[in-house]
């Protein structure tokens, strides 16, 4: 198999590079967009040659992170696919702050940076977006995201997860990120359509589970980075399995916003009716398929991420006992059926959280922002054009911030208040993620009701490792558990059992 993934990459890169040379002069017309790439001026350069590091990124882009921060501790360029090639890697917290807080003017964040994801979500997507249309989409899609409109959603979070762990059999080994992934996927079909039931919710739910878990692995996440390899070769080809199931996904959501056309639900208060309300400058509503990939992209960004971040929890909180039962003795301080505001509170809870998104950041790396004029940065002069990303997972690795980072011990995040630009697991900036208070309020309430109910343990001692899964950082093995009965007494239920 690893032969085969050599292979694979090997043939998928010189096609790659022949491609790039082939095409230059139509690229040459897009090129704002991409960093500069005069090998001769790179900044802090990597030994390895160009070609392996694509390998490494792709296959094992921890080590790869790792390996490159012992050479150039705070800054420097690799020459990776995806995002645009050739980027500026930031760990220090200080020179991101200056991107971040700059990334209106001095570096922006380019829409057409982010085209490796423009398959999955389209050209529309807010993700695709930059500048004025890119901060009125922002405007729009924040606030269901926060204060009152998220926290209606409370309830059906802790019933979610009963509902799921209800139904797993005793004593047998389950995928902990694949109930992770059941629940949020739920949680944001309701947050986006309103839905909960019905044949389309199922079969949108089994059609994106499906179609996310073709970027299970490195090697099946290798198309979305080499485009050579985005050639429909037949239903059982990758690429061929992909954009079948995007179809059907796609007339589903197609299928519902015509229905919604046809019907006047004032009352509704899910994302999709707010965006069909909606009116740009000239007064003109959103097309379908500018609803369509809005839609996409809070699907996918909405629930993949959250469901690994879920996992990861789980994992740390049964793979060291000491910080499971400092959890279990916070939690059995909230009394009897606790409003989910007091659970989002907990600070040992908070804690945790911060800690399994700080050790494995699911998002390794921010949206790139490309230098617009010429600035130094650490010392170095940037070119404009120069694409310059803050690197997520370095910086959670800074010794100098975190001791012992490779130690999972929430109590740093007690001792300690991190600033945005030392602890980065959402971003910031222009781009900064619109849903990160959802995400922490759904990891705590799904992590606090799973604790309190229900006795489980790891299926085997092995520890678990992060992997790649698409442009993400994953559990290689879906944390592996068992569940062994439900919890006694000390501990009461957040939720009546559905
Ligand atoms: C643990 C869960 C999550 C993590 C770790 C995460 C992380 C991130 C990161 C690092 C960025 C890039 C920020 C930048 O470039 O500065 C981002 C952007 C984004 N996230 Fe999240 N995210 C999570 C959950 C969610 C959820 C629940 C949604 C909800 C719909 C969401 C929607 C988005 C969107 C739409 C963007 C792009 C924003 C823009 O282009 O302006 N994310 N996220």
């Amino acid at each position: 198999m690893l032969c085969y993934t050599t292979i694979l990459w090997v043939v998928a890169t010189v096609l790659t590079a022949l491609r790039m040379v082939c095409s230059f002069k139509l690229l040459s017309s897009t090129l704002s967009c991409r960093a500069m790439d005069t090998t001769s001026h790179l900044l802090n350069p990597l030994k390895a040659p160009g070609w392996l590091q694509q390998l490494q990124w792709v296959g094992d882009p921890v080590g790869y992170m790792e390996a490159a921060a012992r050479q150039h501790p705070d800054l420097f360029t690799a020459k990776v696919v995806g995002f645009g090639g050739t980027l500026v890697f930031l760990n220090d917290p200080r020179a991101i702050q200056e991107l971040l807080t700059n990334d209106r003017k001095t570096f922006l964040a380019l829409g057409c940076s982010n085209q490796i994801l423009s398959p999955l979500l389209g050209d529309y997507s807010i993700i695709m977006l930059d500048g004025d249309q890119h901060k009125r989409r922002r405007q729009l899609l924040m606030p269901p995201f926060h204060g009152e409109r998220m926290r209606a959603f409370g309830q059906l979070i802790c019933q979610l997860t009963n509902a799921a762990f209800d139904q797993l059999p005793l004593n047998r080994p389950f995928s902990a990120r694949t109930v992770m992934q059941e629940i949020s996927l739920q949680i944001i079909l309701q947050v986006v359509f309103g839905l909960t039931e019905g044949d389309r919710c199922h079969q949108l739910k089994d059609l994106l589970a499906s179609l996310l878990d073709l970027f299970r692995s490195p090697l099946s996440s290798s198309f979305l980075f080499f485009p050579v390899l985005q050639k429909d070769l037949g239903a059982w080809s990758p690429w061929g399995k992909f954009i079948r199931e995007q179809r059907q996904i796609d007339a589903l959501i197609y299928d519902e916003i015509a229905e919604r056309r046809t019907k006047d639900d004032r009352d509704r208060i899910d994302i999709l009716s707010m965006l069909m309300a909606a009116r740009d400058e000239a007064g003109q509503p959103m097309t379908d398929q500018e609803l369509r990939d809005e839609l996409m992209t809070l699907l996918f960004a909405g629930h993949e991420t959250t469901a690994t971040a879920m996992s990861w929890a789980l994992y740390w909180v049964h793979h060291l006992p000491a910080v499971r039962e400092k959890l279990l003795q916070e939690l059995a301080t909230l009394g009897q059926k606790p409003d989910p505001m007091d659970v989002f509170r907990l600070p040992y809870l908070t804690a945790i959280c911060n800690e399994t998104l700080r050790i494995y950041p699911v998002a390794m790396l921010v949206f790139p922002r490309i230098v617009q004029t010429p600035v130094t940065l650490l010392n170095h002069p940037l070119p404009p054009k120069t694409a310059v990303v803050g690197c997520i997972y370095l910086l959670h690795h800074r010794e100098d911030l975190y001791p012992n980072p490779k130690q999972f011990r929430p109590e740093r995040f007690l001792e300690r208040q991190f600033t945005p630009y030392e602890f980065m697991a959402f971003g910031g900036g222009a781009r900064r993620c619109i849903g990160e208070a959802l995400a922490m309020f759904e990891m705590k309430l799904v992590l606090a009701t799973i604790l309190s109910r229900y006795q489980l343990a790891l299926a085997n001692n092995q520890p678990e490792y992060p992997r790649r899964r698409g442009v993400t950082l994953a559990p290689a093995h879906g944390v592996k558990m068992v569940l062994t009965g439900a919890r006694s007494q000390q501990v009461v239920p957040l939720v009546e059992a559905t």
